[in-house]
């Protein structure tokens, strides 16, 4: 893939997070991701690919657009999978809370993980924890090698993890170990990625969360040079199932980060809707204006971009009445 379409790609998630972002704090998750998807499927035909949604809003009879197996692109370039989430954290979004982003993550045709839409393990950590922890200890150990691994106290560790019920046991395990808990409401692509970035001041994610936002967040951390475990957790026989047809022989296998991310040359792109660990959200400007903070990555050679752009909305364009 040429080098410049991660800048195309970044005007994506900046459109989708303009869109959004005037519905933040109304309550209204529904309206908020589909001014992002609309946003998103609109910008996309510019960009110089001739592109597969394998990561997207739903399947083809769920979603309108930007569904699983939608072509996308301007036709005119390589042929790409491509994994999108439009706004990641739409409850986030509604209640005007921390971590929504858009997202986009582009690799050569077949090098992107077509995950299943269901919930999946994960273990995401930052450079310096990269093939040291593995998805298969328990916490307890895992815990104690990263603070052994960091030359921390175990009690000077910080995890994240979201906020559910379906957590009690791993809670407690955190809890018992002594380290310091960072919650999320939602948003574990942004989770995921927070230990690759030494200012979040995370050391690991643990917990479940979505398949395709696992997927989503290894393409971050290739480019990241950190690493992320998942392991999918099928809730019935259809849901096994779903992971065979697509492609998954072993549904309970752990999915390193190349079972997910097949190649070097992945592109990764986010925009910040609301503030989170590493990205401001979007804020409105006097004179018309609305700032976004946006990440664009690449894998092959690990540049990693913080792009902070003014955009000059007349009228208001993406304010909602
Ligand atoms: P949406 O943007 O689709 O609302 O997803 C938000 C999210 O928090 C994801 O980041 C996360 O992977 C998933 O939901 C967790 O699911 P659940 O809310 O069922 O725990």
């Amino acid at each position: 893939m040429e080098r410049e379409l991660a800048l195309e790609i970044v005007r994506v998630t900046e459109l989708a997070a303009l869109a959004s972002a005037p519905w933040m704090g109304r309550g209204d998750k529904i309206n908020a991701d589909g001014a992002a998807t609309s946003a998103m499927r609109a910008m996309f035909d510019s960009i110089s690919v001739k592109g597969t949604v394998v990561i997207g809003e739903g399947e083809m009879d769920e979603a309108p657009m930007l569904y699983i197996g939608e072509q996308v692109g301007s036709m005119n370039g390589p042929e790409v999978d491509v994994a999108v989430d439009p706004l990641e954290g739409t409850e986030i979004v509604a209640r005007g809370l921390n971590n929504a982003m858009s997202v986009i993550a582009i690799a050569g045709k077949g090098n992107l993980l077509h995950a299943p839409d269901m919930y999946m393990e994960k273990l995401a950590v930052g450079p310096q924890l990269v093939g040291r922890l593995s998805l298969t200890d328990p916490l307890e150990i895992t815990l104690r090698k990263a603070a052994d691994i960091l030359n921390k106290n175990v009690s000077e560790l910080t995890v994240m993890i979201l906020d559910r019920v379906r957590h009690e046991t791993t809670i407690k395990t955190l809890r018992k170990v002594g380290v310091r808990i960072k919650f999320l409401t939602d948003g574990d692509v942004a989770g995921a990625m927070a230990p690759a970035f030494p200012e979040a001041g995370i050391d690991l994610y643990v917990g479940s969360g979505g398949a395709p936002e696992g997927v989503l967040a290894a393409a971050a951390l290739k480019c990241l040079g950190g690493e992320i475990q998942g392991r999918l957790m099928p809730s019935d026989a259809n849901e096994y199932a779903r992971c065979v047809q697509m492609g998954i022989e072993d549904p309970y296998q752990v999915l390193t980060m190349e079972d997910m991310i097949g190649s070097e040359d992945v592109i990764f792109a986010a925009t910040g809707v609301t503030p989170g660990e590493f990205l401001g959200g979007v804020r409105y400007l006097p004179d018309e204006r609305a700032e976004t903070h946006s990440i664009v990555m690449r894998a092959k050679t690990r540049t990693i971009r913080f792009i902070k752009a003014l955009h000059y909305l007349p009228n208001k364009k993406f304010i909602t009445s």
